[in-house]
């Protein structure tokens, strides 16, 4: 008898509670991060704002004339714990996203519309590349880890969305990791076969020093 009260109550009790933590884990964005993401916010604050990104558009223009907004867990918490993130670039015409790869995240483009040509492509480990221009509702994917680009192969804006499947992807963009930091320029030199000009020229250009 003890028993079947038990049971009947605690089933009420999962029927009436509304166990919320088990079915997200918003990020207390204030909590310590670690590998497997933010500690989550307790259920009694999270709201329905945490589930909802605004005004996503693209943000002001950068050196390569693109601009770029990324909705991630740092400023979309309810991504916590979900595995992935959104973006949006926009490049202007002539111009380029630069080969740049992300370690952890399969990425999928998803082409803007308009007049304006996205070609997008990606090179395999063993430098095969898979090149492709985009035309309205276009999907490409671009496979987790390889380095890839982005260009503005037509008239007027390009503008693409991108999905990665992380909810923190990182970026390495190669110029950076080039000329963008103190790595001794006579090693850059031996390793890329460039001339000390170039090499100082492209340090001056991504804010290398060294
Ligand atoms: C960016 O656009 C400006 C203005 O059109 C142009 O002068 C400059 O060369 C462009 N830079 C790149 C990297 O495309």
């Amino acid at each position: 008898m003890t028993l079947v009260f038990f049971l009947f109550g605690f089933l009420l009790s999962s029927i009436t509670s509304h166990d919320s933590a088990r079915d997200f884990c918003v990020a207390d964005l204030k909590g310590a991060q670690t590998t497997v993401g933010y500690p989550c916010k307790l259920p009694k604050d999270v709201t329905v704002e945490d589930f909802l990104f605004s005004n996503f558009k693209a943000g002001t223009l950068n050196q390569f004339n693109f601009s770029f907004t990324s909705a991630t867990v740092d400023n979309f918490p309810a991504l916590n714990g979900l595995g992935f993130s959104l973006a949006k670039a926009e490049i202007e015409e002539g111009a380029t996203i630069p080969m740049h790869s992300h370690a952890d995240a399969t990425e999928i483009v998803i082409a803007g519309s308009g007049p304006a040509k996205y070609t997008t492509g990606f090179i395999t480990s063993d430098n095969v590349v898979y090149m492709k221009t985009l035309s309205e509702g276009d999907i490409f994917v671009i496979p987790k880890g390889l380095l890839h680009f982005g260009i503005n192969s037509g008239k007027g804006k390009a503008s693409g969305l991108t999905i990665f499947s992380s909810e923190k992807p990182s970026i390495q963009v190669l110029d950076l990791a080039l000329f963008g930091n103190n790595l001794d320029s006579a090693i850059v030199e031996k390793t890329t076969f460039l001339d000390a000009a170039q090499v100082k020229k492209l340090k001056t250009l991504f804010k290398g020093s060294g």
